[in-house]
């Protein structure tokens, strides 16, 4: 019988989405895959999955207050079922930023929250500037400005490495083979 499992994701510009999509194609037909919002999850979507991956995208230094809502109600089940978490951020851009120890959102979500992910993922976004409005444009300009980011506002820059989301997922597969 295929094995269960469930993408949840925090998303705003779709990007973090999209990371769960790419991630969802890696599971074959040994597994059944289903993605939905945070929005739409609920207690009963995690009790029918054995295997849940939430990845939830940071704005302006946080997760969305819901993302703790949501897995503060549930941490009870999400500590019994095999369950994964992975950020998404600019600041991950760079590769020092991209460990548990030295990711401030990390370090921000793991204190919140009193659920023990089975693996945390922390994977860069995009920045797509012709997306924004105004004032979000030129507030993450300036970040990028200060950090030594790109600036240019009429490009947008994917910082995800795809293959570390394939990594990821592969290790999701393997621990639950
Ligand atoms: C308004 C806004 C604020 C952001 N604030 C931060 C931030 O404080 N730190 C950071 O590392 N990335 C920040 N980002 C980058 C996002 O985390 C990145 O764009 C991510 O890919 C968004 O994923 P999503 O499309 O799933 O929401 C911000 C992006 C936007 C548009």
């Amino acid at each position: 019988m295929s094995r269960k499992v469930l993408f949840i994701h925090s998303s705003v510009d779709g990007h973090t989405s999209k990371i769960c999509d790419h991630m969802s194609k890696k599971f074959d037909q040994k597994f059944n895959t289903e993605t939905m919002p945070l929005e739409k999850a609920q207690y009963k979507d995690i009790e029918s999955n054995e295997i849940i991956i939430i990845g939830a995208s940071i704005r302006y230094g946080n997760h969305r207050p819901l993302l703790y809502t949501f897995i503060n109600q549930n941490e009870k089940i999400l500590n019994q079922r095999s369950a994964y978490f992975f950020t998404v951020n600019a600041v991950a851009r760079r590769a020092e930023k991209r460990t548990i120890e030295n990711n401030p959102y990390v370090k921000k979500f793991l204190k919140k929250v009193n659920w023990s992910p089975k693996k945390i993922g922390i994977f860069p976004g995009k920045i797509d500037y012709p997306k924004y409005k105004f004032f979000d444009k030129h507030m993450i300009r300036l970040i990028m400005y200060f950090s030594g980011g790109p600036t240019d506002l009429n490009n947008s820059y994917e910082f995800t490495d795809w293959q570390e989301i394939d990594a990821f997922a592969e290790e999701i597969k393997k621990n639950n083979g």
